[in-house]
């Protein structure tokens, strides 16, 4: 059971999961009337983020909800939480609703803004066993609505596809509507036939997944054949292979299908393929995170930082004495604001950091302290 990372996102503050609190009345809560990204993070950097935004952008649009930011805010919002809960790997997930209104009414709310809700996940990758040995699935009759194209919050059909999925000894439901396998309960789907990969292709049953994009990238580089058509089921029961995708599954071979072998019940030839390139891609991705955000940075340079402590007796002093021994503090742009009703301190100050080691070392020391709850 993945659980939430200490620091959530909630209406543009940083606050404590446990505090992350909206009303009863949101319409997230009375209709599931909202949309959501859920994306991984591999070494502090959110991985295909341009993707998940635009995503995103289009759940919202074609659920007529505003989109509350531009591309670079998102960005800027998604990059500070990772950073606030420490970098590394994990996942990171994204929710807008159409708002909060005193009412409980069916058409859109004359005044009500979007609240944004944000969290990361404890996540390491999918589990060793799954990869190694191949993943178990079960099909399971489609009952979602007619949009699911749109990466709605309504997921009751898709909670009960996968519930039934795991009490047959299964990690994932294959939904079938009108005869054909559309996609998994929380995966995109593909099969291999001779060595061709097949997926069915995008339409309002079918969400179009941001991991299986990249697979046809990455088949395309290994010069695997690649085909979008519709999967029956036969189809599926005939196929050499197996695969589901996602966030958070990356790519895993299917194994079991009903509790029939797929192939020959081990995974197959054309996945380890694919799987290595998926790996080899991530590796990159992770390598470039070092080389990052701050290798543009031409040192010594003037940052503003902004740090949230718990307020308490002598907060402003230790913190500015840490600050101080990477870099040196302008003391005439210390600034301090209280937040989360006198909770917690806002410092904000500019720096001058004379290298990159300063500036890693700065950031360490903020991550590692007792005082601080938040550091930009
Ligand atoms: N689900 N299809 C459905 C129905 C999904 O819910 C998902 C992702 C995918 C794969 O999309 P992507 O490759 O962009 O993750 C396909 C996420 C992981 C979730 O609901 O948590």
């Amino acid at each position: 059971m993945p659980a939430p990372l200490p620091l959530a996102h909630l209406n543009g503050t940083v606050i404590p999961v446990a505090e992350a609190q909206v009303s009863a009345f949101d319409r997230g809560f009375l209709f599931a009337d909202g949309a959501y990204e859920a994306l991984p993070v591999y070494g502090g950097r959110a991985f295909r983020l341009p993707e998940h935004l635009t995503r995103l952008a289009r759940s919202l649009r074609e659920l007529r909800i505003a989109d509350p930011h531009d591309p670079a805010t998102w960005r800027a919002h998604i990059e500070a939480l990772i950073a606030a809960n420490g970098g590394g790997t994990m996942t990171a997930y994204v929710q807008v609703t159409r708002g909060a209104e005193l009412a409980r009414d069916h058409p859109f709310p004359a005044s009500a803004a979007p609240t944004v809700f944000a969290c990361c996940f404890e996540w390491s990758g999918p589990p060793e066993a799954l990869v190694r040995d191949g993943a178990a699935v079960v099909t399971q009759p489609d009952v979602r609505w007619g949009r699911c194209d749109i990466k709605s919050i309504g997921l009751t059909a898709n909670v009960l596809a996968r519930q039934a999925a795991v009490e047959s000894g299964a990690s994932e439901a294959i939904l079938v509507r009108d005869g054909h396998a559309l996609e998994g309960s929380s995966s995109s789907l593909l099969i291999v036939e001779t060595g061709t990969v097949v997926t069915p292709p995008d339409g309002p049953h079918i969400l179009a997944g941001t991991t299986r994009n990249l697979l046809r990238e990455l088949a395309s580089q290994l010069e695997l054949p690649w085909l979008t058509e519709p999967i029956s089921v036969a189809r599926l029961r005939a196929a050499d292979e197996i695969w589901i995708a996602s966030t958070t599954r990356e790519v895993l071979a299917v194994t079991r299908l009903d509790g029939a072998p797929v192939g020959d019940g081990r995974p197959g030839a054309v996945w380890k393929r694919i799987h290595e390139a998926f790996r080899e891609h991530v590796a990159a991705f992770r390598a470039g995170a070092t080389s990052g955000a701050s290798a543009a940075l031409q040192f010594p340079v003037v940052l503003p930082l902004k740090i949230i402590g718990q307020a308490g007796p002598g907060l402003r002093e230790r913190v500015l004495r840490l600050v101080a021994e990477h870099a040196h503090v302008e003391e005439e742009s210390v600034r301090e604001r209280s937040s989360g009703g006198a909770r917690y301190l806002a410092i904000t100050v500019s720096v001058r950091i004379d290298s990159r080691a300063d500036l890693e070392a700065l950031y360490a020391a903020l991550r590692a302290s007792d005082d601080v709850v938040w550091a930009l």
